[in-house]
């Protein structure tokens, strides 16, 4: 071990009970980084004192450097950061300093250069803190003396190594879903261990446009992959009807998802794993507050939704990776750039966007919607800039008037971020006569809505979908 990162999280160091580290770790003579709640705790435990202000900080600042430290080699002096914190630190504990500072909160960021204990306010993790990376580049490898010898190669070799020891000559099931984590896991594990995996693609009736007509061709015509098609469509509609909580839409999916593939395993032999492409940040937001420290933001459903009496063990190789490095796997492994370039798409599908409840007419509505949204976006040749783009319908109605006559018609939302991770996103710029085709095609050719909204919010506050 060459270091420690403490690091954010919900919790506020003033309430008992909230997570501490072993007070060993300061003893350890490793580097260690506090970020955010990580300070907090790291100056409460060594002495200082955290208050709680009144005003919470969220979104944007430029720090102060005011005296030169390792943390902030090459970086600018009044450097753009992400603040995103209740609590701050009041007083600091014996043989630190200061090193930044801002306005609203004077410890910013500080040092203990001789025990090499560092710590700073802010987010140095998310897009919009512009020279984090740098910051974290020089604590893991000025401060550590890390290697930073990790690319994608030695991924995949260790990967493929890990999933043969793990499964041995047992069989797999994973769930398809045609997106660029599902079939990035899919591969990777068909790679080890070649037909003890068998993919199971579910139409949970929720699916974009065309969806499973594109997936059944591409992993059917390019990939030697075993793969059943389960049309669930009309057991999940069921499920889902008079159902408006998302948490609870949400787990319903999960659980229907969980006893499909239960009932596809039966025609497929002894399944000992299920597979699934679960990254990194779904597993940081869907945590339980009572299993770990950080917030439950949303049941992710291959996370947060499968049942504690699952029969088959979790594979999920996936699972310590972001985004961009699985798309990086993704061409590594030979998937079209079509796939692995695909705006990423949740497990529930259009049921988390077809806001309240769930029915066929609704979801036959949204299809059309987004794949207008989507057609409009491509032509305009903004696919690629855009991290997802996505449209909602709220169970909201209002007037309108379409050829001299009186509408009461729901209204649907359009929705595109730009983002690295997910974790945090900022609302895309849209042209305005790319929203005017748009609002202007969806009324004309969906008879269902007769208002289309455009969502300018970021994340935080909201996230990237509505439920
Ligand atoms: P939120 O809405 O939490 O979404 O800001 C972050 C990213 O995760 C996607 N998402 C999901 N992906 N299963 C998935 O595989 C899910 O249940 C799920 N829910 C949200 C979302 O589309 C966005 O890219």
């Amino acid at each position: 071990m060459k270091g420690i990162i403490f690091s954010g999280g919900p919790a506020s160091v003033t309430q008992e009970g909230s997570p501490r580290p072993d007070s060993e770790v300061f003893r350890m003579g490793l580097p260690i980084f506090g970020i955010c709640y990580g300070l907090q705790v790291m100056s409460k435990m060594l002495g200082g004192e955290v208050e709680c202000p009144e005003h919470k900080e969220y979104g944007i600042a430029n720090i102060d450097i005011i005296a030169a430290s390792p943390l902030f080699e090459g970086v600018s002096r009044n450097s753009q950061v992400w603040m995103s914190h209740g609590d701050r630190v009041a007083s600091i504990p014996e043989g630190f300093r200061q090193i930044a500072r801002t306005d609203s909160c004077p410890y910013t960021a500080v040092e203990d250069r001789k025990r090499n204990f560092y710590g700073v306010q802010f987010h140095p993790e998310v897009v919009h803190s512009l020279e984090g990376q740098k910051m974290l580049r020089n604590f893991v490898i000025n401060i550590c003396h890390a290697n930073a010898d990790w690319n994608m190669g030695s991924f995949i070799n260790e990967a493929v190594e890990e999933i043969r020891e793990e499964v041995g000559d047992k069989n797999v099931l994973c769930g398809l879903s045609g997106g660029v984590d599902s079939s990035v896991a899919a591969l990777l594990i068909h790679k080890a261990i070649g037909d003890q995996l068998v993919c199971v693609f579910v139409n949970n009736g929720m699916l974009r446009k065309g969806e499973a007509e594109s997936v059944l061709s591409l992993f059917g015509q390019h990939f030697n992959i075993r793969l059943q098609y389960a049309d669930a469509e009309e057991a999940f509609l069921a499920a889902l009807k008079g159902k408006t909580d998302p948490e609870d839409k949400r787990k319903t999916i999960g659980k229907l998802f969980v006893d499909t593939f239960y009932s596809e395993a039966r025609k497929c032999g002894n399944i000992s794993y299920l597979a699934q492409g679960t990254l990194y940040p779904d597993i940081v937001e869907s945590r339980s507050p009572f299993g770990g420290p950080t917030a439950t933001i949303k049941s992710h459903h291959n996370v947060g939704g499968l049942p504690s009496d699952l029969k088959w063990k979790l594979l999920e190789p996936l699972k310590e990776l972001f985004k961009d490095e699985v798309r990086v796997l993704g061409r590594e492994l030979g998937l079209p750039d079509e796939l692995v370039n695909r705006h990423p798409f949740p497990g529930p599908g259009l049921g988390v966007r077809c806001i309240g409840e769930v029915t066929k007419e609704r979801l036959d509505a949204l299809r059309d919607i987004d794949a207008i949204f989507i057609d409009e976006i491509r032509k305009a040749g903004l696919y690629g800039e855009i991290w997802q783009a996505l449209a909602d319908l709220l169970p909201v109605k209002s007037v309108g008037v379409q050829g001299d006559e009186r509408t009461y018609r729901e209204v649907c939302t359009l929705r595109a971020v730009t983002s690295q991770d997910a974790m945090t996103a900022d609302w895309y710029r849209l042209p305005y006569d790319v929203m005017q085709k748009c609002a202007s095609r969806i009324c004309n050719e969906v008879s269902a809505v007769n208002r289309v909204l455009y969502d300018i919010t970021s994340k935080p506050p909201a996230t990237i979908e509505w439920e």
